[in-house]
């Protein structure tokens, strides 16, 4: 068979993995010749390709990023967009497309799917809210970054009786903020689908310091947001191709209020996209590479619109519609289990 390969979105430490997954099942098992489409929809749309050989997928699996590059680009946003990837396709006699990324990516494979392209999803995004499967690759190398970082902040904010915030990815879930607060010790973890009360988060660091410890930590997701009236934040700073506003700020504002409601010498720090950046943990190292060798299986069992995913300790496969129609958000009772940290 040809098969096609493409990531799409934000990149994510193990996109490799992924890649060198189908690259070895496919040509040592099937005998397939893989082909890569470059930066994500943007390579079918004006086929940018690489031929994906066992050569040049050798020693990549440690490296972060994709070797194939990635965008943000949308194909229901271009005109002529899917018939330049039905063609373009078809001019590479690629029998199946392998998208491997979020949300975007996976979305707009779906709507290809319905329009009668062959694709078999694989998700990926460092944020974990993908629907259908535990974990994303990714999560587990920026929680590790986050952690890390976390740690970092607790000396220097010891040091100087500081309150430290700590602002991580996560737009629309606090997954990143959630596991790297409780994992790194933080005094207060703010996240975007509980609305938070800037009155309650000073109350939880006056609490601390008033048992005489005079440092904190409160993490932050970047789409967290205060309950209405609460406090201002930052603007927006435009829109991608898929209508994500470009978020950021939160922290600032929160070391401004912290600081003036408290009186605590406060700090933030932004950890931005050093979270997706550099090698994969080894969690995500064999995650990508199960999910690769996964998708590739599911291509010759003639499966399509459908999408690896790990559900508990298994790799299986469900409807692409599945991971795409709602996104997977923290739930009250693992917050709950946070809260208890709190102040
Ligand atoms: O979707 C993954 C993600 O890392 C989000 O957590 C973050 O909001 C966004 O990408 C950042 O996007 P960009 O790479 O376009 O700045």
């Amino acid at each position: 068979m040809r098969v096609g390969v493409l990531t799409g979105g934000g990149d994510c430490p193990g996109l490799n993995a992924v890649i060198r997954g189908i690259v070895r099942k496919g040509i040592n098992h099937y005998g397939d010749t893989i082909i890569g489409f470059r930066y994500g929809w943007k390579g079918p749309i004006e086929n940018i390709t690489m031929e994906l050989t066992l050569d040049n997928t050798r020693g990549i699996l440690h490296q972060g990023g994709t070797i194939l590059r990635s965008s943000r680009t949308n194909p229901f946003k271009i005109e002529g967009g899917v018939q330049k990837i039905a063609d373009n396709l078809a001019a590479n006699n690629i029998d199946c497309l392998i998208p491997i990324g979020g949300e975007d990516t996976l979305g707009a494979a779906n709507k290809l799917h319905g329009e009668g392209l062959s694709v078999i999803g694989v998700p990926k995004t460092i944020d974990n809210d993908l629907s259908g499967t535990d974990y994303t690759f990714g999560f587990d190398t920026a929680v590790n970054i986050a952690m890390e970082a976390i740690d970092r902040c607790h000396s220097t904010g010891e040091s100087h009786d500081r309150v430290i915030v700590v602002e991580v990815m996560g737009r629309h879930a606090g997954w990143i903020a959630l596991h790297s607060g409780m994992a790194g010790g933080a005094d207060v973890v703010l996240v975007p689908e509980f609305p938070f009360d800037i009155d309650e988060v000073c109350e939880h660091l006056k609490h601390r310091h008033a048992r005489g410890i005079n440092f904190s930590i409160v993490v932050v997701a970047e789409g967290a947001m205060p309950k209405e009236g609460g406090m201002a934040t930052r603007g927006d700073a435009g829109v991608d191709a898929f209508g994500h506003v470009r978020l950021g700020g939160i922290a600032q504002a929160l070391e401004k209020e912290i600081e003036s409601r408290t009186g605590f010498e406060t700090r933030h720090t932004v950890l931005g996209h050093i979270q997706r950046g550099g090698s994969p943990s080894a969690f995500d190292r064999v995650l990508g590479s199960r999910f690769g060798v996964a998708a590739i299986e599911a291509v010759h069992a003639g499966e399509r619109g459908k999408m690896v995913a790990l559900r508990g300790a298994d790799i299986k496969l469900v409807d692409l519609q599945e991971a795409v129609g709602t996104m997977k958000l923290v739930g009250e009772d693992l917050y709950d289990v946070a809260r208890v940290f709190f102040g």
